[in-house]
């Protein structure tokens, strides 16, 4: 009954969300879904690539064109933004309203989780569309390039982060620290949340900066996300997958580049559990490596590496066992907090009006169910699965978060990424994530 309303649900936000047109500062024309027409109204990456995965359920035209807008928007670098603002009437509001750098004027000089590879993959899985896929392996593959040429932490291997919205996680308590705001009052979260990234990104502001600018010696935010890694590394091994096919068509160095793609996906993985797996805890936890330490704070991203194969089974079992399943920690009525209840900072309730500090996430579901899924808890990733439908009928639209403890809906109305809901509705009767 609820997977039935919560996909009502997700069509019609995917419907209300789609935006096309053309840009005249970009000079392209852009066909993508918005987060969130009130709050949302732009192209967010790693948004569009769960937007993708979702309409390959609706509309797989629409998926293949969301994708190829939001690769459109790469640099000739291989960059490829976090938010690109395709609308001409509405970017001179955007400035004040999201706290961002632009570059050229349109695009955001930030990344996202590179979820965009994990999106072409399903995509083409979808559609069989081979002409499609050689227009959008190229950047895609470009850009995790960029990625490892400019975001490597020398002394981990893994990837780093300049600010925290670069997670896509952004009020996260667990940068409360690194961000100096870890005294705030629960009523006073919010303002110094922003203030703080205020004071970030005017630091960094230069009217030279580039995506390519160095950021790491000014020691002002530098960070080792577990969820951006974990998403790097999976993203890598779905483009090995799909070097693989397009080398069954004949290319041996295809071959060769899934080999060396595969390999970098194993590293970053074992790169996680040299640097952020904790033995005592038996999580993943964060870097801090301006502060030189790793945070303490037991958030969903601290489960996510679960998805790799990297992962060995004994880690997995323990992340899986003693917090994703923990009735104490994150499986709570209505499952997956963002932080886990245990926490001090733990806010089910919004109270904070900070997104990241207790709700559950879709998007962090999904991944979390697929996670489950590969580790072989096919009933408990089925709880998951229907638990999420739930929560997404149970409000009259998508919301952008929803209360573990009394599933209430919270924040941007009308959002796009809840409609994984479609995938997640499905995803019982599929043999695997790549299928
Ligand atoms: C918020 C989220 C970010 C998301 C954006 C658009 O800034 O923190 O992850 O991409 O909203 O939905």
């Amino acid at each position: 009954m609820s997977a039935t309303e919560s996909s009502a649900r997700a069509r019609d936000t995917l419907a209300r969300n789609h935006r096309t047109g053309f840009s005249r500062a970009a000079q392209r024309h852009y066909d993508f879904t918005c987060p969130s027409p009130d709050s949302y109204p732009f192209q967010w990456a790693w948004d569009s690539s769960f937007h993708a995965i979702a309409l390959t359920h609706v509309d797989t035209r629409r998926a293949r064109d969301e994708l190829r807008s939001l690769l459109s928007a790469a640099t000739p670098t291989g960059f490829l933004p976090h938010m690109v603002l395709w609308q001409d009437d509405l970017r001179p509001r955007a400035t004040e309203d999201f706290r961002i750098d632009l570059w050229e004027g349109w695009r955001s000089v930030t990344i996202a989780p590179p979820v965009v590879a994990r999106a072409v993959e399903r995509v083409y899985r979808a559609t069989g569309d081979n002409l499609w896929l050689r227009r959008v392996l190229p950047p895609t593959l470009a850009f995790f390039g960029w990625l490892r040429e400019h975001r490597t932490s020398p002394g981990t291997g893994l990837l780093e982060i300049y600010q925290p919205d670069e997670s896509g996680l952004d009020s996260s308590p667990k940068y409360d620290g690194a961000l100096g705001i870890e005294a705030a009052a629960e009523g006073a979260v919010r303002d110094a949340w922003h203030d703080a990234m205020r004071s970030l990104i005017t630091a960094y502001s230069s009217p030279a900066r580039t995506p390519e600018t160095p950021l790491r010696a000014r020691r002002l935010f530098v960070w080792n996300d577990v969820l951006v890694n974990t998403v790097y590394a999976d993203g890598l091994a779905c483009l090995a997958r799909l070097m693989r096919t397009a080398g069954a068509n004949g290319r041996a160095a295809n071959g060769r580049t899934a080999d060396r793609l595969a390999a970098e996906s194993g590293a970053i993985g074992a790169a996680l559990m040299r640097h952020c797996w904790d033995e005592t805890t038996g999580a993943f936890h964060d870097l801090d490596l301006v502060a030189g330490k790793r945070d303490g704070i037991l958030t969903a991203g601290s489960l996510l590496p679960v998805l790799l194969d990297s992962v060995p089974e004994p880690a997995a079992r323990r992340v899986i066992e003693q917090h994703l399943l923990n009735e104490r920690e994150f499986w709570r009525p209505h499952p997956v907090p963002s932080v886990a209840a245990t926490e001090p900072s733990y806010d089910p309730g919004f109270r904070t009006g900070a997104i990241f500090r207790g709700s559950s996430w879709i998007n962090l579901n999904w991944y979390l169910y697929w996670g489950l899924r590969r580790r072989g808890y096919r009933a408990e990733a089925d709880t998951l699965a229907a638990r999420s439908c739930a929560l997404v009928a149970a409000s009259d639209t998508t919301r952008e978060c929803y209360g573990p403890e009394d599933a209430a809906g919270h924040g941007a109305r009308s959002f796009g990424w809840s409609s994984l809901v479609l995938d997640l509705a499905a995803a019982p009767a599929a043999s695997t994530e790549e299928g």
